[in-house]
């Protein structure tokens, strides 16, 4: 058999996961939420949602991923064989899979707005966001070349396709975003947009807020489906699980409090009010780059291309680590060849894709269960798949798994003494707290 190929270190494995956890959530959602629900006090919330919810529900997928060696199925069934845990591995494969159908979607229109930046169009031109989504050609084009990057990353393999375009990516895209953040706070105006992202306002701190922040967590971390599993099947055995997670999550939380400062300040600047949703990323900001700051023209062209791009990026590798899930599953358990395996994925997400971009225009009148198409998929994901899937991961590894293998995978057979004295506190997030959370998410969706 092959050998199986694996990421070549820590520091890959930490920039690997990055770019998956890293993407059009810290970008579009973080700046909003963290303003509409408290400001700096929010942003203590979803640190603290971060640790006692998230982080364990990275450590148990990890330990699964790294132990088994295998993609979700495979992994769960070395290490309970006989049993009908490995079954997971079916919602690990289809929840990232229509993940990628929508969110490449977004991702063209990334693409379609980068080139606007410089001026190219791309398709039928069109001057308003909601003309352009609604329309037919435009959008579409944009989600095919998308989807076709993300293929030919994932198809190079694991070290040569996706190690080495996060590797080059990730310093990339915290350059771009730094741009964008020091161009936005210069601004005139910028201060309020700065006072709405840290002014701390407890007030606005409801159970509501605590849910919105392990939601966000959730999808930021790439939670519950398969992503962290798998990369983490790529790990060596001398890899450390803890810096991983906690390099990770330092990471996404530092990038998405970056885009914040990147958003608010231009939106605060430009009079605007903050609003949810990628109306402020695509409409609004291409509009303040284009009329403030600089009577230079080609300065404001090129803080656009550069925000621009920063999205494409974290969007690709976002994108990436969700085909990768389902490609390791048809090529270990199918034994499909990974060309093939990646083109009948892509296939599949293009046309589920194309039907989420064409439901926002000639078929938004069909409705499922009350929503769109996109927004059915992106609710059945975000606030059912991601969290059951999490639920099942932390059961598996707190309540199935023996505690003493748990142990030896978490610190690497006892070689990494910190990890071993923070054991006794992971295992118990992990067996009853995280749960919990998720239990509360899932009764907070119901009603
Ligand atoms: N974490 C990504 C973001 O914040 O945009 C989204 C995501 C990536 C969700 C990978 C699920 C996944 F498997």
């Amino acid at each position: 058999m092959k050998k199986r190929e694996q990421f070549s270190g820590n520091l890959t494995v930490i920039l690997a996961m990055a770019g998956s956890a890293i993407g059009l959530g810290n970008i579009w959602r973080f700046p909003y939420i963290v303003g509409e629900y408290g400001g700096a006090a929010f942003i203590i919330v979803y640190f603290l949602a971060c640790i006692f919810i998230a982080l364990p529900i990275f450590f148990a997928e990890t330990v699964i991923g790294r132990r088994g060696g295998m993609d979700t199925f495979g992994s769960m069934k070395r290490l309970a064989p006989g049993s009908s845990w490995y079954k997971v591995g079916l919602l690990t494969v289809i929840s990232p899979i229509i993940i990628l159908s929508y969110y490449s979607v977004v991702g063209g229109w990334s693409i379609h707005y980068l080139l606007k930046s410089f001026g190219v169009a791309f398709g039928q031109e069109t001057g308003h966001f909601g003309e352009f989504i609604s329309s037919v050609e435009a959008p579409l084009l944009a989600h095919t070349v998308f989807i076709a990057l993300v293929a030919a990353v994932v198809l190079a393999g694991v070290k040569k396709g996706i190690e080495k375009f996060t590797k080059i990516t990730m310093p990339i895209l915290f350059v771009l975003i730094l741009v964008t953040v020091v161009y936005s706070l210069t601004l005139p105006g910028a201060g309020r947009g700065v006072d709405y992202l840290v002014k701390p306002d407890f007030s606005k701190l409801s159970g509501e807020a605590l849910m919105a922040a392990v939601g966000q967590a959730f999808f930021s971390l790439s939670l519950g489906v398969g992503t962290v599993l798998t990369y983490a099947s790529y790990m060596r055995k001398k890899d450390n699980i803890f810096l991983s997670g906690v390099g990770t999550a330092g990471f996404d939380l530092l990038f998405a409090l970056m885009a914040g400062f990147a958003v608010m300040p231009a939106v605060f600047a430009a009079g605007l009010s903050p609003s949810s949703g990628p109306g402020v990323v695509f409409e609004t900001l291409p509009f303040i780059f284009g009329k403030m700051g600089s009577d230079a023209a080609w300065i404001t062209i090129c803080v656009s291309g550069v925000f621009f791009l920063a999205v494409l990026m974290a969007a690709l590798t976002s994108a990436i680590s969700m085909l990768e899930v389902g490609v390791a599953y048809l090529v270990e358990e199918k034994h499909i060849k990974r060309s093939r395996s990646v083109l009948y994925l892509v296939l599949f997400a293009w046309a589920v894709g194309l039907l989420c971009s064409l439901s926002f225009g000639p078929l938004s009148g069909v409705h499922i269960l009350g929503d769109t198409i996109f927004d059915f998929l992106d609710k059945l994901c975000s606030n059912w798949l991601m969290p059951f899937g999490g639920l099942l991961f932390t059961i598996f590894v707190g309540w199935k798994m023996p505690s003493a293998d748990v142990l030896d995978e978490f610190s690497n057979g006892g070689d990494k003494p910190l990890n071993v004295r923070i054991y006794p506190v992971v295992r118990i997030l992990i067996r009853y707290i995280a749960p919990i959370g998720i239990v509360l998410i899932f009764l907070n969706s119901i009603l």
